[in-house]
């Protein structure tokens, strides 16, 4: 099984390529999204330092809303409209955003009171938005340019996994 042991932060590109190549055996050959977005969101929360919450929310086919998905954490707020508050934010830009304190993010949306700093990237595939990846942090400032990089390769690497070849029935 998995070994899951928080990597140190000191050097983040080495970090992320380490859970970048976990994550790829930890996806193979599963192409279901919940699967593969709740293994994601456990690998995160428990690989990377001083994260209070990581998880999905979803494109709701039906409203076009971010509909909450799997995560580690305490419980979230289940549905946010594209636009609003830093996930909807980056789903609306398809950028991914770095907040260094969410409490002068105008919008942002409180779940965990423990939040200080937030990322959120956008998980595309092709021109179809799946959703937002989101992490937050009780450290003020935790997310800086070298995280943006190293997540944006981790959410490509989630969107091959369930991208690939449903078996037949
Ligand atoms: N803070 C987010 C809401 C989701 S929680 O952080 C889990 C936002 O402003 O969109």
């Amino acid at each position: 099984m998995h070994t899951l042991e928080s990597l140190p932060l000191g050097d983040k590109p080495a970090t992320y390529a380490e859970l970048a190549r976990s994550l790829r055996a930890l996806l193979e050959g599963e192409p279901d999204l919940v699967a593969c977005a709740a293994n994601t969101a456990a690998l995160l929360y428990w690989g990377l330092p001083q994260l209070n919450w990581a998880g999905f929310y979803l494109v709701e086919p039906r409203t076009g809303e971010l509909l909450l998905g799997p995560f580690q954490g305490k419980p979230a707020c289940t549905r946010i409209p594209v636009g609003k508050g830093v996930c909807g934010t980056a789903a609306e830009r398809r950028q991914t955003v770095v907040v260094a304190d969410v409490h002068d993010f105008p919008g942002h949306i409180a779940c965990d009171s423990a939040s200080n700093s937030e990322i959120v990237i956008p998980i595309i595939d092709g021109e179809r938005l799946i959703g937002v990846l989101d992490l937050d942090s009780p450290v003020p400032a935790r997310f800086d340019a070298d995280d943006a990089r190293g997540l944006e390769v981790l959410v490509q690497v989630f969107v091959a996994a369930i991208r690939a070849p449903k078996p037949s029935s």
